[in-house]
């Protein structure tokens, strides 16, 4: 058994969940999605794993992409985990979707709970989705489920993906349907004087999207909104409207040189 796990994360918890499910397996390869999207995706592993966040209840326009370019064939076994703040709608419902169009299927897909990564306060959607599911099934993180994960990919089990409620899941499909396909200009970031040009900033970005005009970092309109630039800035340079100086989070286990396989 040969395990390949292709990630996308912004601030490590993807990359972290990926990492204990491949030390866990023994040492499954990890291969970061942005490094391949653009070119030929083919594996011959018989195990593939998909470890990716959970975007405004769906799955991130970079990881779609590199799912419709993935070549893959129905002998091989696949398996998911999406991390999330609690409510990842039918995230993994919409992969398997994409996976069964492909004539394969995904045969186990997990959603654990992680810390919100994102730096700006809840908007409207956040909070009517907070009201509608009160009580998230989702509680557990990746850590407190990586036995039973690992149980269910080594005997090639079959796990149905997990959702949120079915009012949430309408509702995110809905708010995913509106917003996904304008994400890549959300990201309206500016970079103050405390900037030391150190250009982490421009090394992490899984899109390319900052470039440097008058000795500053500048972003332009091709961002997955991954909150990588703003959130591993060592100075705290960069800023965004409605940002929560309190909500400046990366995961505690992944360094930034990780990030940097881009
Ligand atoms: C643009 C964006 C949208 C998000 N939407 C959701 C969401 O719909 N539901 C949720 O539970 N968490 C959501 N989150 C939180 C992330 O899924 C969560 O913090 C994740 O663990 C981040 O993973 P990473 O550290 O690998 O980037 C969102 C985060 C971002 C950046
Ligand atoms: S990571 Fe921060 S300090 Fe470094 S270049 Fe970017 S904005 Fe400036
Ligand atoms: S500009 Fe920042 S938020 Fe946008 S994709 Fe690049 S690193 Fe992520």
């Amino acid at each position: 058994m040969k395990t390949k796990i292709f990630y996308f994360t912004g601030t490590g918890n993807s990359l972290s969940v990926a990492r204990d499910i491949s030390n866990e397996l023994g040492g499954a390869e990890l291969v970061s999605i942005p490094a391949v999207v653009d070119g030929h995706i083919e594996t011959d592993d018989s195990d593939i794993g998909i470890v990716f966040p959970v975007y405004m209840w769906g799955i991130p326009n970079m990881v779609v992409d590199f799912v419709q370019k993935l070549k893959i064939s129905s002998d091989q076994y696949v398996f998911a985990v999406t991390t999330c703040a609690g409510q990842p709608g039918e995230t993994l419902v919409q992969l398997q979707k994409m996976l069964q169009k492909k004539g394969t299927d995904l045969h186990a897909g997990f959603a654990v709970r992680e810390t919100a990564n994102t730096i700006q306060e809840d908007n409207i959607f956040i909070k009517i989705a907070m009201l509608i599911e009160r009580n998230s099934k989702i509680t557990k993180s990746g850590k407190e489920r990586l036995s039973e994960m690992v149980e269910v990919i080594t005997n090639k089990k079959e796990h149905e993906p997990e959702t949120s409620s079915v009012m949430l899941n309408k509702f995110g499909n809905f708010v995913y349907g509106m917003g996904m396909s304008r994400i890549n200009t959300m990201g309206k970031f500016w970079a103050d004087e405390k900037c030391s040009m150190c250009l982490n900033c421009q090394r992490i970005c899984p899109s390319n999207n900052i470039e440097v005009v008058n000795d500053k970092p500048h972003w332009t309109q091709n961002c997955e909104f991954c909150q990588a630039c703003i959130q591993w800035c060592p100075k705290e340079a960069i800023h965004i409207k409605n940002e929560d100086p309190k909500r400046r989070y990366h995961n505690p286990e992944i360094k930034v040189k990780d990030i940097m396989i881009r």
